[in-house]
């Protein structure tokens, strides 16, 4: 048993769709949430940029004494998870991992999408992964950058998201995919418009769920559970104009009110 919180990162506050459903499955747990909004978006850059960001925001909480980090962004789990694990006192988790095995479990034709950013789809960690587990598996993967602004702006079933996603999956439709895997924290929101148009008998595979899934079972093999009858959920961001509030709380709905903290991460 350990009530130390649970310390929750993202290159913006996307992984906030990854908290809720922590809080969700794991309800007696304290949580920090630390997103990195006056560096956002991580998706377009290099690897050694986001692997620097990256360490920086897991310095943060690990200050704080949590007694476990969750990488709630698919492109740093993509391309620094290893640096971030190496440089941990604390166990790590994150998203790809979780996602992979739902995939690999649910496909039945071996043929899966993967959606993320660019930096996520260029890096082929998803790719390698899935044919770790399933090495007849054909992987599909699509690079779909216009996802996170129609996110944030609030655009997650209209005509434009529509657009964009017709255009962006059509090649995952011709392929035939039978899962697809929603690679980045935001794409759950666009979760009606993709599966309209993926059709219903594709399974979409959301990573804010698997991880925490994912998460419960370390935390009990590794005796690392809480049970705080008060949790505290503590949020913090890097640069929080008026419109981070705002997506903030598309992300994770009242809860958040009046609790997003800026910070500094030379504190
Ligand atoms: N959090 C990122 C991800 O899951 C999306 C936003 C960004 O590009 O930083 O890949």
């Amino acid at each position: 048993m350990n009530n130390n919180p649970i310390g929750v990162f993202d290159s913006g506050i996307g992984g906030l769709t990854v908290v809720k459903a922590i809080t969700e499955k794991l309800p007696h747990e304290s949580i920090i949430y630390l997103g990195d909004t006056a560096r956002v978006p991580y998706g377009t850059r290099s690897k050694e940029i986001i692997t620097k960001f990256a360490l920086d925001l897991a310095q943060f909480l690990i200050k704080r004494k949590v007694k476990f980090l969750v990488v709630a962004c698919n492109t740093i789990s993509a391309v620094a998870y290893d640096a971030i694990k190496n440089s941990s006192p604390v166990p790590i988790i994150g998203v790809i991992t979780p996602a992979v095995i739902q995939a690999s479990r649910v496909s039945k034709n071996g043929k899966i999408g993967v959606i993320g950013t660019v930096g996520t789809i260029k890096s082929d960690t998803y790719g390698k992964l899935i044919r770790v587990l399933n090495p007849d598996a054909e992987v599909y993967s699509v690079a779909c950058p216009l996802f996170v602004p129609l996110a944030e702006e609030g655009f997650a079933n209209n005509l434009i998201s529509e657009l964009a996603t017709q255009e962006y999956l059509k090649s995952l439709k011709k392929a035939k995919v039978d899962t697809l895997i929603l690679g980045c924290t935001h794409y759950p929101i666009l979760y009606k418009v993709i599966q309209r148009e993926m059709g219903n008998r594709v399974n979409l595979v959301d990573s804010s769920h698997t991880t925490a899934e994912m998460l419960e079972k370390r935390l009990k093999n590794l005796k690392l559970l809480g049970n705080n009858t008060h949790p505290k959920w503590e949020f913090y961001v890097t640069d929080a104009p008026e419109r981070v509030y705002q997506v903030a709380g598309r992300f994770f709905g009242e809860a958040l009110n009046g609790k997003l903290k800026k910070i500094s991460l030379s504190e």
